[in-house]
């Protein structure tokens, strides 16, 4: 096995870790809304998620990604690598945020104020964090696959 292929199996599988729980969070949130009883267990489990898997499967993207341009001797000004770059750091700013917004929810469920406007608004917000970084995954795998020239 070559440098380059152990780089893009780890690359790879760290992607789908981080995906996969992701995309796995409408299921969460949407138990978190139909089992009052269980919300703040299920929220804090969506944080746990985020802070132990999520955040380090991306960073492992990032830094085996950042080898594979290196290893597979793409030009660092490659305009799909730059904007993947930049796209992952986005991603990660939106992990940062969602993760401010699950932690305000589980406090709110935790003290018994989870039937309120605050919650209901905090609620929303994290699903609109939660399309966001939908987004930005497609985006990212748009530029993997396709490796568009763009601006280059
Ligand atoms: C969620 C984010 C990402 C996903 C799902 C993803 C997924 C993939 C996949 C499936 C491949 C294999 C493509 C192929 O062999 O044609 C790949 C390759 C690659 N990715 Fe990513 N990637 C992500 C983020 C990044 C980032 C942020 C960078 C830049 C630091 C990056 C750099 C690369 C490079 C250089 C290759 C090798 C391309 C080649 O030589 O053919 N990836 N990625």
């Amino acid at each position: 096995m070559t440098t380059v292929q152990i780089l893009l199996t780890l690359h790879i599988l760290s992607a789908l870790v981080g995906v996969g729980a992701t995309v796995s969070y409408f299921f969460w949130l949407r138990r978190a809304v139909l089992v009052p009883e269980s919300r703040a267990f299920t929220l804090e489990t969506i944080r746990l998620l985020e802070r132990w898997m999520v955040t380090p499967a991306y960073v492992i993207v990032l830094l085996t990604g950042l080898g594979l341009i290196d290893r597979a001797s793409w030009a660092w000004s490659t305009p799909w690598l730059e904007l993947s770059i930049l796209l992952l750091v986005v991603l990660m700013g939106l992990v940062g945020v969602h993760a401010r917004v699950i932690k305000r929810q589980i406090a709110l469920a935790a003290d018994g104020s989870d039937n309120s406007a605050e919650y209901d608004s905090a609620h929303a917000r994290g699903r609109i964090f939660l399309l966001a970084k939908v987004v930005v995954i497609i985006a990212l795998v748009y530029l993997m696959v396709f490796k568009p020239p763009l601006w280059g």
